[in-house]
């Protein structure tokens, strides 16, 4: 038998860290392992985008933390510097493993799934690289993608359907040939990341007839959570936790 590519947490009371996918919004999305993990843990780590901010995944996890469990906000800038990105992922690998060599179970909190375009990713990496010694648990959660296709009632793929998840281009040509390739394979399109890209996505898909195809989504399972036709969207920029789901066919054998 070949060496795992994580080392399980055996027990759940020794020190090691859990990357925990929790809501994506919605509290009560978390998984009975999640809240598990988290009511187990000493200590509780998640990203943040500026130290004086309470962090999203934080407030989606909030019910479960309790007051005496320590709190470690780690700093994941919303920047592009390579080095300012590579020197916090860093920063944040180091506390979190320093942690669990002082004894501590720590949780690291993350919004939606623990693989999908993760924070926790990051530290996985970082873990794996710098401290191949240190225990790590991965405790999946449900993406923004199921979540909004289930808010919305909107079978996500069937059949033959293919999946293309994706961040939104950065240019409306790339765009055009996934909606060419995607109109001929039967595939369905997730753009993550969507936020003020919005404002060219929106001619660009009402140009090539498609907005009576496309889904909106955003900040699913928060209170201000929005499900709308994307031919009801105004074209101005949105949050950044907005994707939009494109289907251009339906299978020729549905209900
Ligand atoms: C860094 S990715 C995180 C994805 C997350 N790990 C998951 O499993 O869904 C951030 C992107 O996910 C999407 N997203 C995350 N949470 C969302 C929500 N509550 N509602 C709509 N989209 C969301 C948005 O497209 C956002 O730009």
């Amino acid at each position: 038998m070949g060496t795992p590519l994580v080392s399980n947490c055996s027990s759940d009371l020794t020190p090691g860290i859990a990357l925990v996918g929790v809501g994506p919004g919605d509290p009560s999305l978390l998984t009975l392992r999640a809240v598990q993990k988290i009511e187990q843990s000493t200590l509780v780590a998640y990203p943040v985008s500026r130290l004086d901010r309470e962090g999203m995944a934080a407030n989606i996890a909030s019910t479960w933390i309790s007051n005496e469990k320590k709190r470690l906000p780690l700093l994941f800038p919303m920047v592009k510097e390579v080095e300012s990105l590579k020197q916090a992922w860093i920063d944040a690998s180091d506390q979190l493993a320093d942690a669990v060599f002082n004894g501590e179970r720590v949780v690291f909190l993350c919004q939606g799934d623990v693989s999908l375009f993760a924070s926790s990713s990051y530290v996985l990496l970082g873990l794996k690289a710098r401290y191949p010694e240190c225990p790590v648990e991965l405790v999946p959660g449900v993406t923004a993608i199921s979540a909004a296709a289930a808010a919305a009632a909107w079978p996500l793929t069937i059949q033959q359907d293919q999946l293309l998840v994706l961040p939104t281009p950065d240019d409306s040509k790339t765009l055009e040939i996934l909606l060419a390739d995607a109109f001929r394979w039967k595939r369905v399109i997730a753009l993550m990341k969507l936020g003020h890209r919005w404002t060219w996505v929106k001619p660009l898909l009402a140009r090539k007839n498609l907005l009576d195809d496309a889904l909106f989504a955003q900040k699913v399972g928060w209170p201000d959570q929005k499900i709308i036709k994307a031919i009801d969207l105004d074209e101005t920029v949105q949050s950044y936790f907005s994707l939009l789901l494109i289907r251009q066919s339906w299978p020729e054998i549905i209900p």
